[in-house]
């Protein structure tokens, strides 16, 4: 039997925080090896806020770094770029040629966008379309993301059952993998934690770097456990663990985050060291075998693709 496909990515759009390994990768890690897996590096989304062409260049080389240093092992999953496949924007436009305007118009970030007053590049009002591209190009089953990409993963399975509506059975409806108790990772304002608010813990900032941000953490003087401090705590530790600490420190914050740091620190240090022994060419090597496996099962299901459509003659 043909194992099921499990498949999901992140944007090289900046350093990785812990929002995003507790919420997405270390999912991923936890169950990879028993799916056919690939992990990408969304780096044509990143384009839709990134417009320096050397942050994207060492954000990519960066990110994949991060994924070889958590444990993914890439003879076990196919790690690529999404810009190496191009038909990744090939099936993205297909899809937009099938959805209309208010069907886009009711995504989180554009609207979001919007609501602030702020202009939306057309890239990020597409964005839903090539994000169903990257899941469906590869018969994925399984999409193991955070909260704030539930949205997304419906959006594929409509544009799936759009075009098998039109076309024929041709795409199968992936499914969300979201992890109850780290679905959504507070920042350190207790916000959602992401680059964009400024909020974040970086998964491979130095020792010091994670200590302060630790430290910034919010906490209500009125109350006796620091809420924020906890809720980040339980994506490390079980309920019972924590319920014995926080008793024992009921009220001393600081004793809670430096417990916090030391937690994260220990979760961290190894990969830390891992990751200090991985260079750009082992980088290099890596993307440059993943994308010729990526690319060759894209092809193929591109090809069957354009017949549906008319487009091969
Ligand atoms: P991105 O790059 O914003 O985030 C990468 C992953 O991290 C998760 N995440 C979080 N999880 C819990 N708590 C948080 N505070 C938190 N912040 C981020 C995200 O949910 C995500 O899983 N559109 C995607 C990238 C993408 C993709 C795909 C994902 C492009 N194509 C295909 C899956 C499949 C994104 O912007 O993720």
């Amino acid at each position: 039997m043909t194992k099921r496909r499990l498949l999901t990515g992140l944007q090289p759009s900046g350093p990785l925080h812990i929002g995003n390994y507790f919420g997405a990768l270390k999912p991923f890690l936890s169950m990879y090896e028993e799916y056919e897996s690939m992990l990408m590096v969304a780096d044509y989304h990143a384009l839709t806020t990134q417009k320096n062409p050397e942050e994207l260049r060492r954000n990519t080389l960066d990110i994949v770094k991060d994924y070889l240093a958590i444990g993914i092992d890439p003879k076990k999953a196919v790690i690529f770029r999404q810009s190496d496949v191009p038909e990744h924007m090939e099936l993205a436009w297909i899809f937009q040629c099938l959805v209309t305007v208010p069907f886009l118009e009711r995504a989180h970030a554009y609207k979001d966008k919007v609501a602030k007053g702020l202009e939306a590049n057309a890239g990020l009002f597409a964005y839903p379309m090539l994000m169903a591209a990257d899941i469906l190009l590869y018969d994925t089953d399984i999409v193991p993301v955070g909260e704030d990409q539930r949205q997304h993963i419906e959006y594929a399975r409509e544009a799936a059952v759009k075009f098998n509506n039109a076309y024929g059975d041709t795409f199968k409806e992936p499914r969300e993998k979201i992890l109850r108790g780290v679905a959504t990772i507070p920042g350190v304002d207790g916000k959602k934690m992401s680059k964009s608010y400024g909020n974040t813990i970086p998964l491979f900032g130095s020792k010091e770097e994670i200590r302060r941000t630790v430290m910034s953490i919010v906490t209500d003087s009125k109350g006796e456990s620091p809420e924020i401090v906890y809720a980040i705590h339980s994506s490390l530790k079980g309920r019972e663990e924590l319920s014995e600490l926080y008793k024992t420190n009921r009220g001393n914050y600081k004793a809670l985050k430096e417990a916090l740091f030391a937690d994260i620190e220990r979760e961290v240090a190894p990969m830390r060291e891992k990751r200090a022994s991985i260079g750009d060419e082992d980088v290099k090597g890596v993307l440059a075998e993943g994308s010729k496996s990526a690319r060759k099962l894209a092809q193929m299901k591109m090809k069957f693709v354009r017949e549906k459509i008319g487009i091969a003659l």
